[in-house]
C-alpha cells in the first residue's frame, strides 16, 4: 500500500473547506472529514469533495452496538468514501459489524481503521476513572490486536506507536497518524509530536496534517513539503 499525505479539513463549514481546496488547482489530494464539518454539512460536503476527485477519510469514530454500526456504516459507505472509523473500544464483534455494513454489493469498502485509546486519554484517568488498569501502551496494543482479529485494515495512532503496533499486526495492517509538525516549536496543542519524515522512517503509512498545511502562509508548498518528506524520498 502507498504512503499518502492526508490534510485534515478542520474548518467550521463547507464554504471555507471548499475554498481552501480549490487552491489546489488540477490536484488530487486526500483529505480528512471530521465531525465538526460533518456535522454543520451533512453528506454534502463528501459529494462536493468527492466530485472534485479527491479521496476522502471521514473520522466520525463510530461506537455504539453492533447493529447500530453496521447499519450506519452501510450509510457512509453509499457515500463513496475512502476511509473511515470507529472506536475498538466497541468490542471484536462491533467491529465485525462494521465490516459488514460497510462491504457493498460488488464486495469493495472503504478502508476501516480503528481509534484505540484517544490521545487525550491519560494512564491516570484511563485507571481512575475507566478502571482500566494495564499500562496504556499494552492497551493500545490489544485493542490494535482486536481490530486485526475483527479484519479491520489499521489503527489510527501516534507515528511513535507505528513500529510496535507493525510487528504485533503485521506490516500490512496500516497506521494512520497524526501529530505531525515540520519543527518541535510549532507543535501548539499537540503533545508528542514528530516530522513527516520521522513518521516515515517509524513506519506510518499515512501522515494526517491539520495546522501546518492549513494554517500556513503558503499551504501548496506546506503541503508539498509533507509529500517530499513523507512519500518522495
Ligand atoms: O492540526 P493538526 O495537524 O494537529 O490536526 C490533526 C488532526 O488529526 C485533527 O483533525 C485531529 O482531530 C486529528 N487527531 C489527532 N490526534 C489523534 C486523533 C486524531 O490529532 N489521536
Amino acid at each position: 500500500m502507498g504512503k499518502d499525505v492526508i490534510i485534515a479539513l478542520d474548518f467550521k463549514n463547507g464554504q471555507e473547506a471548499l475554498a481552501f481546496l480549490d487552491r489546489f488547482t488540477g490536484r488530487k489530494l486526500y483529505v480528512k472529514v471530521g465531525m465538526e464539518l460533518y456535522y454543520a454539512e451533512g453528506p454534502s460536503i463528501i459529494q462536493e469533495i468527492k466530485k472534485r476527485g479527491h479521496k476522502l477519510f471521514l473520522d466520525l469514530k463510530l461506537h455504539d452496538i453492533p447493529n447500530t454500526v453496521e447499519k450506519a456504516m452501510a450509510v457512509l459507505s453509499r457515500l463513496d468514501v475512502d476511509m473511515v472509523n470507529l472506536h475498538a473500544a466497541g468490542t471484536i464483534e462491533m467491529m465485525k459489524a462494521a465490516l459488514r455494513g460497510l462491504t457493498r454489493a460488488d464486495g469493495t469498502r472503504p478502508l476501516l481503521m480503528a481509534v484505540t485509546q484517544l490521545t487525550s486519554t491519560s494512564q491516570e484517568r484511563m485507571t481512575e476513572e475507566l478502571l482500566i488498569r494495564e499500562k496504556i501502551d499494552d492497551v493500545v496494543i490489544k485493542y490494535a490486536e482486536n481490530a486485526d482479529i475483527a479484519g479491520l485494515d489499521g489503527v489510527v495512532c501516534s507515528p511513535l506507536e507505528a513500529g510496535k503496533i507493525h510487528d504485533v499486526c503485521g506490516t500490512d495492517f496500516l497506521t494512520v497518524t497524526p501529530g505531525v509538525r515540520f519543527d518541535e516549536a510549532s507543535k501548539g496543542d499537540q503533545v508528542r509530536v514528530t516530522t513527516p519524515a520521522k513518521a516515515k522512517e517509524l513506519g506510518s503509512d499515512y501522515i494526517v496534517v491539520g495546522r501546518p498545511i492549513t494554517q500556513a502562509k503558503d499551504p501548496i508548498a506546506a503541503y508539498d513539503r509533507c509529500v517530499k518528506e513523507f512519500v518522495e524520498v
